[in-house]
């Protein structure tokens, strides 16, 4: 099948109240572990690449990837870029086939964020593209910081029903306490606030930073309203332990296939779990 919108997903996601799983993608073997967990599960799936993604892989080599595994599968993909950096960049990504694009102007001011959101809006929807926007910052979880500093982070309700109805984005992430990589301690999640920011905005909510999100949290979340589930530390994760394994108990193996292999069947595992827990199995 040729890559489906997000958008297009995620309306179905609100209709059945589950949420699709975006999960990175930075090699073949994690291509391949993703569209195969969608498959074996039935679901929907959004293969995202970031900027890391980018440039460890090349964005033609992500493309070509993520368009073989998709045009063999018999479930929805998407191919959606991950926290877009420039109104450039998410034109390349745009010209070289991704069917939805992040633009993430967390990081500026409310109203210069608006204006790049809706600069990438303008051009996206002209094409048929969907276009996934940040209210709030993401914390990594490197950032040691005080609860005042915290909360400063996290999306403001209002603000949120502002973006959303300056911009008319498709999809909104917002920030309410989850963090890029692993957690030192136990995630605090703000459900108030994503409440509230639901209450008041009517488009798709996302969560990035979802790995290592108790999975108690993560079906509240989705209780709530979001739709997106991010994940990318939990492939690493599992991917590296397995071919960890075959290193430690073969020093001498030099057949990558043997190494990547088990690599790429634990990644599946893992996917596989996520998609059922977000509720999206059997939803193709
Ligand atoms: O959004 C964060 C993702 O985990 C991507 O990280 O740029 O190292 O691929 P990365
Ligand atoms: P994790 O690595 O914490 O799962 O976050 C993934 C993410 O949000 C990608 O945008
Ligand atoms: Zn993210």
């Amino acid at each position: 099948m040729p890559f489906v919108p997000v958008d297009v997903l995620l309306k179905r996601a609100e209709e059945g109240q589950y949420a699709v799983g975006a999960f990175n993608c930075n090699n073949m073997e994690i291509v391949q572990a993703i569209v195969a967990a969608a498959e074996a599960e039935r679901a929907p799936v959004i293969l995202q690449a970031s900027q890391g993604a980018i440039k460890y892989a090349g964005l033609d080599f992500i493309v070509a990837m993520a368009r073989q595994a998709a045009e063999k599968a018999s479930v929805p993909v998407a191919l959606h870029l991950d926290h877009g950096t420039s109104f450039a960049q998410v034109m390349q990504c745009i010209r070289a086939g991704f069917s939805s694009v992040m633009i993430d102007g967390s990081k500026l001011p409310l109203e210069e964020n608006i204006a790049l959101t809706r600069q990438v809006l303008a051009v996206a929807r002209a094409v048929g593209v969907s276009v996934e926007a940040e209210l709030g910052k993401i914390g990594g979880t490197e950032d040691d910081i005080s609860v005042a500093d915290w909360e400063a982070m996290l999306t403001d309700p209002e603000e949120a029903r502002y973006f959303v109805e300056q911009t008319g984005v498709d999809s909104l992430a917002i920030a309410i306490g989850t963090a890029h990589g692993r957690y030192k301690g136990e995630p605090r999640l703000d459900f108030d606030r994503l409440a509230r920011v639901r209450s008041l905005v009517q488009v798709p909510i996302v969560l990035h930073g979802s790995s290592g999100v108790p999975d108690e949290a993560i079906r509240r979340a989705i209780a709530l309203g979001v739709r997106k589930v991010n994940i990318d530390t939990n492939i690493r994760e599992a991917f590296v332990a397995a071919a960890r394994r075959v290193v430690d108990a073969h020093p001498e193996e030099i057949d990558p296939r043997k190494i990547l292999g088990p690599a790429r069947e634990a990644a599946t595992e893992i996917i596989r779990e996520k998609i059922r827990l977000f509720g999206s199995s059997g939803k193709a």
